[in-house]
């Protein structure tokens, strides 16, 4: 990844030299006593602009000011806060990418004068949020790129320092979200990372590297995974070169006796569909098929890194679905470790064959408390909820409640979507259990229903994060292809429902 700007918390005044001042503005335009202050220095060359340019403040608006006179600074950089009653928590996070993302060139030191109109302090937790998006904003993967310059004008950030008078409660805030933070980049990394480089051993030993923050992890070979009867996650990955792994991470931060959360993930390397090969346009974004797996092990990077006081338990399948003289097929009829039967109609319906023995595993060596998957599982996600929302599923009302709050709370958005009888009857086989494709109808739906048959009495939620995780809408805090996407939002459910 991108070297990242150092972010510190102090009570500084604007750069003397070069480098960048922000100033933050209300509604109308109001300025708080440093920003009067900095506008007096221009002798009022801010509020000239802010009236020149009709700008109100809105918040994330923006307002340039190049190398003002009188000053050595660069740049003047004025962002609007709107009513800053009204910014929520994930409204900070954003005004912190914002002004990150429209800083450009070689920025060696920015400050940020974090006041309120007011003059009153922005709340300690609301800067570390604002630090927070300005880390994320800041991320680019950019490891494969020659020449750096030619990077999409990629801003070089040498320091953001954020300049207040609380800055000590809000550097000890900043701490534990930026655990998460680093949690969500890894997971970003990891499913930018191209599938030549990243087979599911590599991903395997990446996980691996968690033992280093005290997470205890175990990978399970073709041997283990056989003599287990995982007959479906071994389908998927015949086909291939690369053998197949199955990940199982403990964190075990919280009461001994307390039993685990569960999150799993479909970590498909590379998706080609198989004998059911899909078409070439856009195939390539397949080297994110592993996005709910890296999820998982972002996720357990940041529960690890800020010691959260809960047991969890991370399981990822690592496979790579390829068409090959060894590839099941079509009419192929398997026996995934539940002792189930499934009818392969469709080659590329391979992640939910990968997740149902996952679940099995995680229900019989696991018995978590509840289970939460996750998984770019189907393309009919994206048409019903496009890139915006996850897609949720679940056996249990209140972990759905749970998920949705968190979702609102960090900007991490999930949508529930129905369960049902009449969906399940579309995944019923002439010849086995069930079939692993239900038809173009309601397609995200029957892949949910096809989980639901793994599921016994543990509450579960299913998300599909194939519209959420990858080919992600460039916002405020993602200007990268994969978003990290589930990272805070599942943080934030273990650190609100589950940790003592
Ligand atoms: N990995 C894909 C789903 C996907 C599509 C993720 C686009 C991200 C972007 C999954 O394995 C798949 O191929 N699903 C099929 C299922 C169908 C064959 C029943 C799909 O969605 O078309
Ligand atoms: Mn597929
Ligand atoms: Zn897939």
């Amino acid at each position: 990844m991108t070297d990242l700007p150092k972010i510190t918390f102090a009570k500084a005044d604007p750069p003397k030299k070069k480098g960048v001042a922000i100033v933050l503005a209300g509604d109308g335009g109001a300025l708080g006593p440093r920003g009067r202050a900095l506008d007096d220095a221009t002798e009022g060359a801010i509020r000239r602009a802010i009236k020149a340019a009709a700008f109100k403040g809105k918040r994330k608006s923006t307002l340039d000011l190049f190398a003002p006179a009188n000053l050595s600074l660069d740049r003047i950089l004025i962002v609007g806060l709107g009513d800053p009653e009204k910014a929520a928590a994930v409204d900070w996070m954003e005004l912190g990418g914002t002004c990150v993302t429209k800083l450009t060139g070689d920025v060696p030191e920015a400050v940020v004068l974090a006041e309120l109109p007011n003059g009153s302090d922005i709340p300690a937790d609301s800067l570390a949020q604002f630090a927070t998006g300005a880390k994320l904003a800041a991320y680019r993967f950019d490891k494969y790129k020659t020449n750096k310059k030619d990077e999409d004008q990629a801003p070089k950030i040498g320091k953001l320092v954020i300049s207040a008078a609380n800055h000590n409660p809000a550097r000890r805030a900043f701490a534990a979200l930026d655990a998460v933070s680093d949690g969500t980049l890894l997971a970003r990394d990891l499913v930018n990372e191209p599938a030549n480089n990243l087979g599911p051993q590599d991903f395997a030993e990446r996980a691996r590297e968690l033992t280093r923050l005290g997470v205890e992890v175990q990978v399970l070979d073709v041997r283990a995974m056989r003599r287990l009867g995982m007959g479906a996650l071994l389908a998927v990955a015949q086909g291939a070169e690369r053998e197949p792994r199955l990940v199982v991470m403990r964190w075990n931060g919280g009461r001994t006796r307390s039993r685990p959360a569960a999150f799993i993930g479909k970590g498909v390397v590379f998706d080609t569909g198989g004998i059911s090969i899909k078409p070439g346009a856009n195939m390539e974004d397949m080297k994110g098929d592993m996005a709910g797996a890296a999820t998982v092990v972002g996720l357990m990077h940041a529960l690890a890194k800020r010691k959260a006081k809960a047991n969890v338990v991370g399981v990822v399948g690592l496979v790579e679905n390829m068409p090959d003289g060894k590839a099941y097929r079509p009419g192929d009829i398997l026996t995934a470790m539940s002792g189930k039967t499934i009818e392969v109609i469709n080659t590329d319906a391979e992640g939910r064959l990968v997740l149902a023995d996952a679940l099995t595993y995680v229900q019989r060596e696991i018995k978590p408390a509840f289970m939460v998957n996750l998984a770019t599982l189907t393309g009919a996600i994206i048409i019903a909820l496009g890139h915006q929302h996850a897609g949720l599923f679940a056996n249990d009302d209140e972990l759905a409640d749970r998920l949705l709050s968190a979702g609102t709370k960090t900007g991490e958005k999930v949508w529930r979507m129905p369960l049902a009888e009449e969906y399940d009857k579309l995944i019923d086989s002439k010849f086995a259990d069930m079939k692993n494709a239900g038809g173009r109808a309601a397609g995200a739906i029957s892949a949910a229903q096809f989980l639901k048959r793994f599921v016994d009495e543990t509450p579960w939620a299913h998300l599909d994060i194939a519209g959420t995780g990858m080919a992600s809408p460039q916002t405020a805090i993602n200007k990268s292809w994969a978003s990290g996407f589930g990272v805070r939002l599942l943080d934030r459910l273990v650190a609100e429902h589950y940790e003592r």
